[in-house]
């Protein structure tokens, strides 16, 4: 069982990693379809979180972050789509999350969040919505493990991937050090994932395309070797 606290961006082995959103499972079955990705390659569980404030729609607490936890040893990587970042940040923390992503765009102070999450030796990424340009995270790449660039507007899965945020992974894997990751969501298939890694991405956010495929394993295993062909 991996420890809450215990940054795994640096223990789950080389890029791409695969990190399947279980917002898209059947939540009558999530750990059973959980363990189906995890045994197909997946690197880390994405977990989104929706306040219903920053986004306009609604998903999990901690709650379930918690039983996640107790039931994988899977690195839990936990997306906030949050108003009060460094609130739910300290509660994703304490419910055993491994690393955690918050948007620039949140009402708390990024350094703040950061530092929290430092503390307690999480995984620390930072996100951006599509229409933020790739300079606000800017100040914060040092700082952390990740940059998340949404390719779709948060809120809901299962929408269209926006090519237009293309040169923005580019323009910020041009600014990041090798050894960070940066991190895509949203729409990502067999044929967006190759469009993402040719453009320097190495974490692949993916949850209709996954759960939704009659064959979850498969379908982790076939995503990963798309984005090792770029
Ligand atoms: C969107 C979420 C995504 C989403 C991805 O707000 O951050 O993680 O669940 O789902 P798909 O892969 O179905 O677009
Ligand atoms: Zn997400």
């Amino acid at each position: 069982m991996s420890k809450a606290g215990n940054n795994p961006w640096h223990r789950i082995g080389e890029p791409p990693y695969i990190a399947p959103s279980m917002l898209a499972c059947d939540f009558m079955r999530v750990g059973e379809m959980a363990a189906e990705a995890v045994a197909g390659g997946a690197a880390v569980l994405h977990v989104d979180i929706m306040d219903g404030h920053f986004v306009p729609n609604l998903s999990m607490g901690p709650a379930f972050v918690e039983s996640a936890r107790a039931f994988t040893d899977c690195p839990l990587d936990v997306h906030i789509m949050v108003t009060d970042a460094l609130h739910f940040a300290e509660k994703f923390a304490e419910a055993g999350a491994d690393s955690v992503t918050f948007h620039v765009e949140s009402d708390s102070d990024p350094n703040a969040v950061i530092d929290l999450l430092r503390g307690r030796g999480l995984g620390v990424g930072v996100t951006l919505r599509p229409g933020t340009p790739a300079a606000a995270v800017r100040p914060f790449l040092t700082l952390v493990d990740m940059v998340l660039v949404m390719t779709v507007e948060p809120g809901y899965g299962g929408q269209r991937f926006m090519e237009d945020q293309l040169p923005k992974i580019r323009q910020i894997r041009s600014w990041l050090d090798t050894d960070k990751r940066l991190q895509v969501d949203g729409g990502i298939n067999a044929e967006t994932i190759v469009a993402c890694a040719d453009a320097g991405a190495d974490v692949f956010v993916t949850g209709n395309t996954v759960f939704r495929s009659g064959d979850i394993a498969g379908t982790v295993a076939a995503l990963k070797a798309a984005a090792r062909r770029t």
